[in-house]
């Protein structure tokens, strides 16, 4: 096959299903997703393996512990298979472009995941893909993480729409996906970090757009008063430089004084990975309300319900 024929344009059927970031999908769709991760979480629908000889590749420019795991063995689980690639293994860590690397690699495989750092790179590799592109983390966001995180949270206190969930800590990647799950799910979203480490402003401001219930403060106990869920993350992301987070986020610990501020059936949240005695004591992490074990299950139900949906015929 001559050399140019490989980089031609593959007849496009349509935009690929990407999932890139909550805030691009109606309410609806979202909804019918965490309805299909409870339903494989039940175990329906595998018998008939629905992503059988369908290949996932997934890139990892960042470590990744539940990630990793939860998109093979889900894969594996509707039928289909992966490749792992590890960012600084590839060519574009010498330069090739991620343009050129999604050109590549939709010729090999039905579907893309990448942890990344800059957002941009996610955005690039959705735009020259033609086939889906899944964000598994990048600075910004950490979407996969919220489905599963609502998932759980309903399976622990029911419906989430008009609850009340208060973040402490780092207005990081994941008090991003937050806000726009707050926007998409129809909760309120009450959020206490320093005013140096606020979420992005473009966030907010988009979810003030949108009619979100979002208030940030630099108050926690003022945010977790009455609330029905916890939630905090690591006080340095990857990708971080530690200078002085740990002095800013001191006051945002999430101890038992804290959750006490809460509803006495409020749930303990958080992403994992967790450092005990810095964002959380071990106390409320391994205490009766934490519910971290269930968030990090239904990354695996979650995503498979994502995967499907990415890979299903009609855009
Ligand atoms: N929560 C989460 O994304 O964990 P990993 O970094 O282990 O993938
Ligand atoms: N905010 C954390 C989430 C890890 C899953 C990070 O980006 O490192």
């Amino acid at each position: 096959m001559p050399l140019d024929r490989v980089m031609e344009p593959r007849p496009a059927s349509g935009v690929p299903r990407h999932f890139l970031d909550l805030d691009q999908f109606d309410a609806a769709e979202l909804r019918g997703m965490i309805e299909q991760a409870k339903a494989y979480k039940r175990g329906e629908g595998l018998d008939v393996r629905p992503l059988d000889g369908k290949i996932l590749a997934m890139i990892f420019e960042k470590p990744s512990t539940r990630t990793r795991v939860s998109f093979e063995s889900g894969m594996k689980r509707l039928g289909g298979e992966v490749v792992i690639l590890n960012g600084a293994d590839m060519q574009i860590d010498r330069g090739e472009t991620v343009a050129d690397t999604a050109r590549v690699l939709s010729r090999y495989v039905d579907c893309i995941m990448i942890r990344t750092f800059e957002h941009s790179t996610l955005q690039e590799l959705a735009e020259y893909a033609t086939v889906p592109v899944i964000n598994g983390l990048t600075d910004r966001t950490h979407p996969c993480q919220l489905m599963a995180d609502v998932m759980a949270f309903e399976e622990h206190r029911g419906p989430v729409k008009d609850r009340v969930i208060a973040w402490s800590g780092d207005g990081n990647n994941m008090a991003a996906s937050w806000i726009q799950a707050a926007v998409k799910f129809g909760f309120q979203l009450r959020i206490a970090c320093p005013e140096e480490l606020r979420p992005p402003a473009d966030v907010l401001a988009w979810a003030q757009a949108q009619g979100g219930r979002i208030e940030v403060s630099s108050n926690p106990q003022a945010m977790v008063r009455g609330a029905d869920a916890v939630v905090t993350d690591t006080w340095v992301s990857m990708g971080d430089e530690d200078t002085n987070r740990h002095n800013l986020l001191a006051p945002f610990q999430v101890d038992r004084h804290l959750m006490a501020a809460a509803k006495p059936d409020a749930v303990f949240m958080h992403c994992l990975p967790a450092h005990r005695g810095e964002e959380v004591t071990a106390e409320v992490i391994d205490g009766p309300q934490s519910i971290v074990w269930d968030e990090a299950e239904n990354r695996m139900h979650s995503q498979m319900a994502i995967l499907s949906w990415c890979l299903s015929e009609t855009p």
